[in-house]
């Protein structure tokens, strides 16, 4: 029988690589909880349609990249692709938008069926945050300085920002107007999938992947001669306050983002520490979705990195975990329950323990204790277990040091003073 094997676009985390994952996820809440970012959790799996209304028909995603089946009840279900639709769906349902301000992020898996390639897979993870309820300019910013901030302190360099404005929706249907007049005059030359978008969703010709299309896009009407003035002001005060702020970015006429639901900002950080799949966050506003979705108008602006190519990109220096603070050496029968009573002990202390069962001879368990860094090792033989005694001493240090100790099991106090003596942790002990 052949081996049963993982599918194509999904990895296995394993506990090695996950140190860097959690140094970065922790890195990550810690920014967004002083930002008084909230967390929100949504589903994994839902209704079909939220994604239709909300990223579009004629969309890449929706259209080749969605992981959609039939449940038993026969109602169309999709694996999320992205995290907006929902969050959005969350707070409609919910009763959670009249007048209210929410600053919102999530985490998690989300599934699109691309060729995988290094920093592309059909199982990737996000962090997103989204700030609903916000109208003014300045919230653009907060967003945008949010997504920088979090990867300068991830020690992520070479990062280039581009930014670009989408303008409202009645800027958008007198550009439709313009572009459509266009691509009409030009359709034999155009692909067999942008010729299939003209009438369902012809801006998202634009998104092209098709060389010689791309080509021909470079004569057609630009978005940007079709932007209101007051569209205008608002992305004029937005590239002045980038630079008041000293955020180095670049416009970028061409960048108008996979997802339909965007309006006015949209935004792209790249890295060029990655290969091809470069962009490692996306973003912009989308004051059109909520309404559209059933909701009361709403403005809104938020971003997603993809947390596989931060991992890709993220210093080494967070590759690495805690190390043990005590490993329980132990051989004997009694002397393994007196390890068990031991480390439930220590397990109200704040300290990593790593409890030997191997049974195998003390040297053995030693090199163990010093092969995984342990800070300080208790020994316990069934000499000292018959007299519910184990000894503690810090590792590393000669067999002479003097901080080796004998303490009774009962003894708590003695080794809450033995652990805030030598371990240098900001230990808590729970009474
Ligand atoms: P997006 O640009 O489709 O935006 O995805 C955001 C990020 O997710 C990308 O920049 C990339 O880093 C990562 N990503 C996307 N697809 C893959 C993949 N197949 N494999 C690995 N990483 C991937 C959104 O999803 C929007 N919901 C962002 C947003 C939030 N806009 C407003 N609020």
């Amino acid at each position: 029988m052949n081996n049963l094997k993982n599918l194509r676009g999904t990895t296995d985390l394993l506990p090695e690589q996950l140190k860097k994952w959690q140094n970065v996820e922790n890195i990550i809440k810690d920014q967004l909880s002083r930002a008084n970012v909230k967390e929100i959790r949504t589903p994994i799996i839902e209704m079909t349609e939220l994604f239709i209304r909300s990223i579009g028909e004629g969309t890449d995603v929706v259209n080749k990249e969605m992981y959609t089946f039939l449940d038993r009840g026969e109602r169309s279900c999709t694996l999320r692709p992205e995290g907006t639709a929902s969050v959005a769906r969350a707070l409609i349902n919910n009763g959670n938008l009249k007048g209210t301000f929410n600053k919102l992020w999530y985490m998690g898996p989300m599934f699109r069926y691309e060729r995988p390639q290094a920093g592309r897979q059909r199982q990737f993870h996000q962090l997103g945050v989204e700030f609903i309820g916000y109208e003014s300019p300045n919230s653009d910013i907060k967003i945008i300085t949010l997504a920088w901030d979090i990867l300068q302190k991830l020690g992520i360099s070479e990062l280039n920002l581009e930014i670009n404005s989408l303008g409202d929706r009645t800027d958008r249907e007198n550009y439709k107007i313009a572009f459509l007049k266009w691509l009409k005059d030009n359709f034999d030359d155009l692909d067999q999938d942008s010729k299939a978008r003209i009438n369902k969703n012809p801006l998202r010709i634009l998104d092209t992947k098709n060389p010689d299309t791309q080509r021909l896009l470079e004569n057609a009407p630009k978005l940007n001669q079709f932007l209101s003035e007051k569209s205008l002001e608002r992305y004029s005060f937005i590239k002045n306050q980038l630079e008041f702020l000293k955020i180095p970015f670049v416009e970028n006429l061409k960048l108008v983002r996979g997802l339909d639901y965007y309006s006015h900002t949209a935004f792209e950080i790249t890295s060029s520490a990655l290969g091809s799949q470069a962009t490692v966050c996306g973003g912009g506003r989308y004051d059109d979705l909520i309404d559209q979705m059933g909701g009361d108008k709403t403005p809104a602006i938020g971003f997603a990195i993809g947390l596989e190519r931060l991992i890709l990109i993220a210093g080494t220096s967070l590759e690495k975990g805690r190390d043990p603070d005590i490993y329980i050496v132990n051989k004997g029968q009694l002397a393994e329950s007196l390890a068990i009573a031991l480390s439930r002990i220590l397990s109200n202390f704040d300290l990593i323990t790593e409890l030997d069962l191997s049974g195998s001879s003390f040297s053995r368990q030693f090199k163990k204790a010093n092969k995984c860094n342990a800070k300080s090792v208790v020994v316990i033989g069934d000499e000292e277990a018959k007299k519910n005694e184990f000894s503690i001493k810090l590792f590393n240090n000669s067999i002479e040091n003097n901080n080796e100790l004998k303490i009774s099991i009962e003894d708590n106090a003695k080794l809450e003073e033995w652990i805030l003596k030598n371990l240098n942790l900001n230990i808590s002990a729970k009474k």
